[in-house]
């Protein structure tokens, strides 16, 4: 799904300049915003999205070489083409070295302008491509990234050594923030098919409408909005391995599909009669009660049954013992090398209190919990009054005032965002994490509330994939 490319931003303060560059760009179908001025430029890149910026290197005010050294800072990978009054050989290496992508010297015909466009949009293209691809593979993982020396963690990692080689089907539960997309990376990354395309789906991320069709394929003229026909991501799991991650938000007619593509390894893209096979290796996951979703009709237990060949149980971290303490120094080295920090240690006091406290969110909670601890730090050891006060925060009511819409300049998605993100948080917190009763008390189906989860990049993925993608497809 490939998204419109956003418009590109002239800065120049000649009129007739201006007036050029939009007929030209615009005569070929590119979208154009203009300004006068480096500062309005500025302006206008902190709030919209732009693919490209062409500028003029003389400008009223700030400079051309200024405002592209500020535009680098600020957006690395936002292309800058400059235009200079003449071509010296000069002018070009301080455009070049100052961070311009290309340049041109006036006068220019429209074609090299229009090349030069070109080659941004397209790389533009292919950026928005390989983020939708990195989203869309699975991490891969190895042992040594699963720390945990308790009892269990130890005999899980020999499980994931004696099951990884075989192509049996794998279903991964805990908590939520347990580690269990952490243990599908490793299971495939130990596996016979690493080499391969490793393909994870979240079934709570993608609108259930498209599930299937996201799973399995569609023809042209499936259902509305399918342009083109698309491959399924088992097609592109072929070989691999596929993990489907929160497996138990899947609706039920989409399980019985399932059922028969993990029966005999057949399926049909949505729209199409010809039945199609690959070879996949199964791997699935959820934070729910999987036993409970069977007893209320919400999961079939034939499919169950198919998928639990092999079953791995993360323990919830409040189990795990020193693995607290030893999980929380592995973090720290993280954070450190992550912030450019220097913290050394946890004090004792500090490990005294993560200890004691309950640990709802899980390994995840421990991980943010760390990384916030060491960006407030001042000393060169992690003290106890730079961990949250967990206990105040268990007993927060719900009491979320809204934000003064006069105080802050956002737009108002961004706003609403914000306080919703607020609210779910809040009431996860007081729910334990347990996403069932959290549904309950917003009055929204579970799939609702995980969607809405992902989009609002809560708890769902850990650190950036997490929410970053526009489309569905970037969600998961
Ligand atoms: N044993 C571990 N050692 C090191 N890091 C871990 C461990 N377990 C989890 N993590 C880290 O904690 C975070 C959450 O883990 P992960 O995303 O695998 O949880 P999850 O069980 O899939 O959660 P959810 O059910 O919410 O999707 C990740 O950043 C992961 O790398
Ligand atoms: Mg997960």
């Amino acid at each position: 799904m490939s998204t419109p490319l956003p418009p590109v931003l002239v800065v120049d303060d000649e009129r007739n300049m201006r007036l050029s560059l939009r007929t030209l760009l615009g005569d070929e179908g590119y979208a154009v915003r203009d300004v006068e001025s480096a500062e309005e430029g500025l302006r206008l890149l902190a709030d919209e999205g732009f693919f490209m910026v062409i500028t003029d290197a003389r400008l009223g005010g700030m400079t051309g070489y200024e405002f592209l050294a500020r535009a680098r800072q600020n957006w690395p990978d936002l292309p800058v083409l400059m235009i200079t009054a003449y071509a010296t050989p000069k002018l070009a290496v301080e455009a070049i070295r100052a961070g311009a992508m290309d340049y041109l010297a006036k006068p220019f015909a429209p074609e090299e302008l229009l090349h030069a466009v070109a080659r941004c949009a397209e790389r533009h293209r292919l950026l928005q491509e390989n983020a939708r691809l990195r989203t869309a593979t699975g991490v891969v993982a190895n042992l040594s990234q699963i720390v945990g020396e308790c009892p269990a963690m130890r005999t899980l990692r020999r499980m994931i050594q004696t099951v990884a080689p075989t192509d049996a089907r794998v279903l991964i539960l805990g908590e939520s923030g347990t580690g269990k997309e952490l243990v599908a990376g490793a299971l495939h990354g130990l596996s016979r098919r690493r080499e391969a395309p490793y393909v994870r789906i979240n079934c709570a991320a993608i609108p259930e409408a498209l599930l299937e069709s996201e799973l399995f394929g569609h023809e042209k003229g499936a259902f509305t909005g399918a342009l083109k026909q698309k491959p399924g991501r088992v097609e592109e799991a072929d070989g691999g391995t596929i993990f489907l991650d929160e497996i138990a938000d899947m609706s039920r007619p989409l399980q019985a599909k399932l059922l028969r593509f993990l029966e005999d390894g057949t399926f049909t893209r949505v729209g199409d009669t010809q039945e199609r096979r690959v070879d996949v290796r199964l791997l699935a996951a959820t934070n729910r009660d999987i036993i409970q979703a069977i007893r209320a009709q919400e999961f079939r237990e034939d499919l169950f049954h198919r998928l639990n060949v092999v079953q791995l149980q993360l323990p919830p971290l409040r189990e795990r013992g020193e693995d607290i303490s030893r999980l929380a120094d592995h973090f720290l080295g993280q954070f450190n090398l992550s912030l450019k920090r220097h913290v050394r240690g946890l004090s004792p006091a500090a490990r005294q209190k993560l200890r004691l406290h309950h640990w709802p969110g899980n390994v995840r909670e421990l991980r943010n919990v760390i990384e916030r601890a060491l960006i407030l730090e001042t000393t060169d050891e992690l003290q106890a009054t730079s961990l949250p006060d967990f206990e105040l925060e268990a007993r927060q009511p719900l009491g979320i005032a809204a934000p003064d819409p006069t105080a802050v300049e956002e737009p108002l998605d961004a706003l609403l965002a914000n306080y919703e993100r607020r609210i779910i948080l809040s009431v996860l917190e007081q729910c334990q994490y347990n996403l069932g009763r959290v549904a309950d008390r917003l009055q929204l189906s579970r799939h609702a509330l995980r969607y809405r989860m992902q989009r609002l990049n809560i708890a769902g993925d850990p650190g950036a994939d997490a929410g970053a993608g526009e489309t569905a497809e970037g969600k998961d």
